[in-house]
């Protein structure tokens, strides 16, 4: 996904973690460069949410840059500093989030958790199923200190359950009522189980 604008201005790193400031890790600027840049970063946020919405089937955006900016969501953006003559383009995004949820575990037990949870994940058609999302999810593994059997997702595409599979072994999901998935792993074990 490319924009009139030079990604490599903004952004220095390949893979870039946003939040509710909507300022780029490194930002370095008076007033005007920094509205400047938040001006940018919600134009690549509004138009990465609606691909990704669009690549899902889904009527209205997940994420956008007002909805970030009102949450404690992470959104990482995956960045080809080469692509568009030099200029970069945004190739996916992934964002996280913690969420209060009740979740049940294969024996019918339930449990009221706030786990860190998959939100939306997207990989631009072009750059799909060569290792980009798996580099964007490793980073994002790596930033939070997680396994990938903590995080419960939000309503997981086929595509993500088998890259769940793939890369991690993921493949028996626990489908909750609200629409989540979680793995074998999630849940915390009983008192008295080996
Ligand atoms: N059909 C089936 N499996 C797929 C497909 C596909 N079209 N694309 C990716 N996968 C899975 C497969 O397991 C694949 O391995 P394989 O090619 O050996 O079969 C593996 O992912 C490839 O791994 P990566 O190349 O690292 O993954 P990719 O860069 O394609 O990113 C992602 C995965 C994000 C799911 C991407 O395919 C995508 O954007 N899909 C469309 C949007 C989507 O479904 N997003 C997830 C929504 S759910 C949520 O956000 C919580």
């Amino acid at each position: 996904m490319e924009f009139r604008f030079n990604l490599n201005e903004l952004f220095q790193e390949p893979c870039v973690e946003i939040g509710n400031t909507l300022i780029p890790p490194g930002f370095a600027g008076d007033k005007r460069a920094l509205w400047d840049t938040q001006s940018k970063v919600t134009q690549i946020v509004n138009a990465i949410g609606e691909a990704s919405a669009h690549a899902q089937g889904l009527t209205k955006p997940i994420t956008t840059a007002d909805r970030l900016r009102n949450s404690e969501h992470r959104l990482y953006l995956l960045i080809d500093q080469a692509a568009n003559n030099g200029k970069g383009a945004v190739t996916g995004m992934l964002k996280t989030g913690e969420k209060g949820l009740y979740v049940f575990d294969r024996e019918g037990q339930h449990y009221q958790v706030s786990p860190p949870c998959v939100l939306d994940f997207y990989i631009h058609e072009s750059r799909q199923r060569t290792g980009f999302g798996r580099r964007l999810f490793e980073h994002m593994l790596e930033r939070e200190q997680l396994e990938p059997n903590k995080m419960a997702i939000d309503r997981p595409s086929d595509k993500f359950l088998g890259f769940l599979n793939k890369h991690y072994g993921l493949n028996t999901p626990v489908k909750q009522m609200n629409n989540y998935v979680v793995f074998d792993g999630f849940f915390p074990k009983h008192a008295g189980t080996p």
